[in-house]
């Protein structure tokens, strides 16, 4: 990444267009007999009536995986979408570079804007559709500054139980998974180096806010990645649909488990399941493998796997 960590991002974000009036704090503006438009207190919104206006360069085509891949990595940002995850993204610490509202949303999302310490810029609901390349249902999106990731010592260290994803491909699977995790007692997410990334627009929305809740970190070598679990007293449970594997519910559990699961398409890789301290299966039954459903989708093998540690009163708090 090549964004300066603790950089004052927001200054940045202002960056206007040649010409363009600064937006200042309302009060400002009230002070010096302005009046505020768009009843919004806070920072004045800004109207942008062009797709291709240069401030809106942090959300455009939103939907094109490859470009916002390299764009977001270069900028250190995210989008974050929708009043809830925003304000959740907000306050887990992550500062805001920029919002976009469309103008049809704006009188609801007025407690969300006026907060905004950013430049919170104001389109036409067609005109942020053109930028996007989707129609923007809940009418708010958020560009947010990321902040460096902690190492995978940093972030094992006091947890108990983790969920380990190798390669997974799909945002919304990793979203869903954090989510699941988040829900079922987990305490952190650790990700193979080349695994989709937890802060994708797809993968917050679809975690709703959950990749902000729960710690996580990105493994500097796949080769090795789980030697360091090891080391650090992990028992690794391979998830796998073979169905001759051990069944989960059977599993003895040491005081600290990392659950693998592996992709959506060829699974954990061999050198994996050999790393592993245990193959672990959740049983199916034998009328769907007849059929042919010969495995469950990640997401819900996360959820069933992280529920099935879920068996002290440690690990359900209760
Ligand atoms: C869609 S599956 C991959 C299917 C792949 N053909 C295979 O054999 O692993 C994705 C991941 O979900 C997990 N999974 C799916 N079904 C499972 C089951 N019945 N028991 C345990 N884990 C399962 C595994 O971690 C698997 O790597």
């Amino acid at each position: 990444m090549t964004f300066q960590p603790g950089c004052p991002l927001s200054r940045r974000s202002s960056a206007r267009a040649p010409g363009e009036p600064r937006a200042v704090p309302a009060a400002n503006l009230r002070r010096r007999g302005v009046r505020d438009t768009g009843g919004v207190a806070g920072l004045i919104p800004v109207p942008v009536r062009d797709a291709g206006d240069p401030r809106l360069a942090d959300y455009v085509r939103l939907t094109d995986v490859s470009l916002r891949k390299s764009l977001e990595a270069a900028s250190g940002l995210f989008v974050a979408e929708g009043e809830k995850v925003i304000r959740r993204a907000i306050a887990a610490g992550y500062p805001v570079r920029s919002m976009l509202v469309t103008e049809d949303k704006l009188a609801g999302l007025a407690g969300l804007a006026s907060g905004c310490a950013a430049p919170v810029y104001v389109l036409p609901a067609a005109v942020a559709r053109q930028l996007t390349g989707y129609q923007v249902h809940r009418g708010a999106l958020a560009s947010m500054a990321r902040r460096p990731l902690p190492s995978v010592t940093e972030v094992v260290a006091g947890e108990n139980r983790l969920v380990v994803l190798e390669d997974l491909v799909d945002h919304g699977n990793v979203g869903a998974i954090f989510r699941c995790a988040a829900a079922l007692g987990v305490g952190a997410v650790i990700l193979s180096p080349r695994c989709a990334d937890p802060l994708y627009r797809r993968a917050v929305k679809v975690s709703m806010g959950a990749v902000f809740a729960i710690r996580y970190a990105r493994m500097t070598h796949w080769h090795d990645g789980l030697a360091a679990l090891r080391g650090a007293g992990f028992q690794l449970l391979a998830l796998t649909p073979d169905q001759s594997a051990v069944p989960l519910a059977d599993a003895v559990l040491g005081e600290r488990v990392a659950l693998l699961l592996g992709s959506e398409g060829d699974g954990l890789s061999s050198r994996w399941m050999h790393e592993a301290d245990q193959a672990v299966c959740i049983p199916m039954s034998s009328a769907a493998m007849a059929l042919g459903v010969d495995s469950l989708n990640v997401v819900a093998a996360a959820a069933v796997a992280c529920h099935g540690l879920m068996r002290s009163p440690q690990d359900t708090g209760r």
